[in-house]
């Protein structure tokens, strides 16, 4: 039988046992944890619509009208007409044809992969790419080759080795979700032309955070849309509910209805997610100062912490890794910080790689600059405390 407790002590000793922490407010740039305000620094809601008054009531209006669930998989009785509505917004933010709502980005990102990724394809997948990414790639049928993490060269000699494969798939995060960092699109976009490939971006921390009006890395980029990307996106974080997409060309989309395991045999998603989800795209549109507002906060933090001294590795964006290196020493900091007021997640391998354990700092466009400035005041104490800076 499986020995779950010699199993968990392998986990501890390794310095990588993981706990589910209790949350007893919703999500804020603040928080109340027994009675004490501790600043929220690990958020990917990064517009602050989680708890947005016109999100809320216009997903509570949809439970009204709808119900509280869909019924069934959107090809059985669940394709309420929202979803549909919702596609044709999301398909026109991200300038693409059409758009196919997922569950998670979990599940876009395995559905993607798995149905394009036939045994005729190979993928060309960024080593630091998502998990969801990852496990993508293994549930594809396809040759898989992990290029270094942005490594334009080798991934360009990879695509020259390769004949005889009818398929060609790059695929890589926009915005590594650990790192903050940005991955090299353009020269992507051009290897993929060069080689005849898809080029595949999981937009998951770019849509809703960057690019001039919070379109996603495309538009950061400023590259004009091209019908050799398809770009993943979710709705679970800088939109502020759950679930994601695929944004792509008509055909794609059918291709996905007819091919995407992870979206064929699942409930669609319940009435007030899309509902939730056209809302954050109407305030997105109309209120652009605050995808400005993300940008300042961001780029405030990264300054005040770089001036520290603090290693943010090549962050550019909303996150910023702060490199502590061992386990137990990232964890600890990470607790002690909380004991300060701050909430800023511990990162440990497998989620990085080995010896690159991080605390990964968010900001939300919400948070207040007297905020940001008492939160670098309690990294300096505490980061001179480890040793750190
Ligand atoms: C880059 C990236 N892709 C995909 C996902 C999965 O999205 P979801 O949380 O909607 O399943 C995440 C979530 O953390 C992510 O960071």
């Amino acid at each position: 039988m499986f020995n779950f407790k010699e199993e968990l002590n392998k986990i501890k000793e390794s310095g990588l046992y993981r706990k589910l922490l209790p949350v007893l407010s919703g999500s804020a740039p603040k928080i109340m944890v027994n009675g004490k305000e501790i600043i929220m620094l690990a958020s990917n809601d990064y517009l602050g619509f989680c708890s947005h008054p016109e999100i809320k009531s216009k997903a509570q209006d949809a439970i009204e009208k709808w119900g509280a669930g869909s019924g069934a998989a959107r090809l059985i009785n669940g394709n309420l007409t929202l979803f549909d509505e919702l596609e044709k917004r999301l398909a026109a933010f991200k300038k693409k044809e059409d758009a196919l709502v997922f569950s998670t980005g979990y599940m876009a990102n395995a559905g993607l992969l798995s149905a394009l990724g036939t045994k005729e394809s190979i993928i060309y997948s960024d080593e630091l790419n998502h998990a969801s990414i990852i496990d993508g790639c293994r549930l594809s049928r396809a040759k898989v080759k992990i290029y270094p993490h942005k490594d334009v060269k080798t991934l360009e000699s990879f695509l020259g080795q390769d004949s005889g494969y009818q398929n060609r798939i790059i695929v890589t995060d926009g915005v590594f979700s650990m790192d903050g960092d940005l991955a090299p699109v353009p020269d992507l976009l051009l290897l993929a032309k060069k080689h005849d490939a898809t080029l595949i971006i999981d937009d998951a921390h770019g849509t809703g955070a960057i690019g001039r009006s919070g379109k996603g890395t495309l538009e950061h980029f400023e590259i004009e849309n091209s019908s050799r990307t398809i770009i993943m996106g979710t709705m679970g974080k800088a939109m502020g509910s759950f679930g994601a997409f695929v944004a792509g060309t008509k055909d794609l989309k059918k291709y996905l209805v007819n091919k995407s395991r992870s979206f064929i045999f699942t409930t669609a998603l319940p009435p007030s997610v899309p509902a939730a989800a056209i809302q954050a795209l109407n305030i997105i549109e109309k209120t652009p100062t605050i995808i400005s507002s993300l940008k300042e906060n961001a780029s405030f933090m990264r300054k005040g912490l770089g001036t520290l001294g603090f290693n943010t590795l090549e962050s550019e964006t909303q996150i910023m890794p702060i490199l502590i290196g061992r386990p137990s020493d990232t964890v600890n900091m990470a607790k002690e910080l909380f004991d300060e007021g701050l909430f800023i997640q511990a990162i440990r391998p497998p989620t990085v790689p080995e010896s690159s354990s991080r605390l990964r700092l968010t900001v939300m466009a919400t948070h207040k600059k007297c905020d940001l400035e008492k939160a670098l005041s309690v990294l300096e104490k505490t980061g001179k405390k480890f040793g750190i800076i």
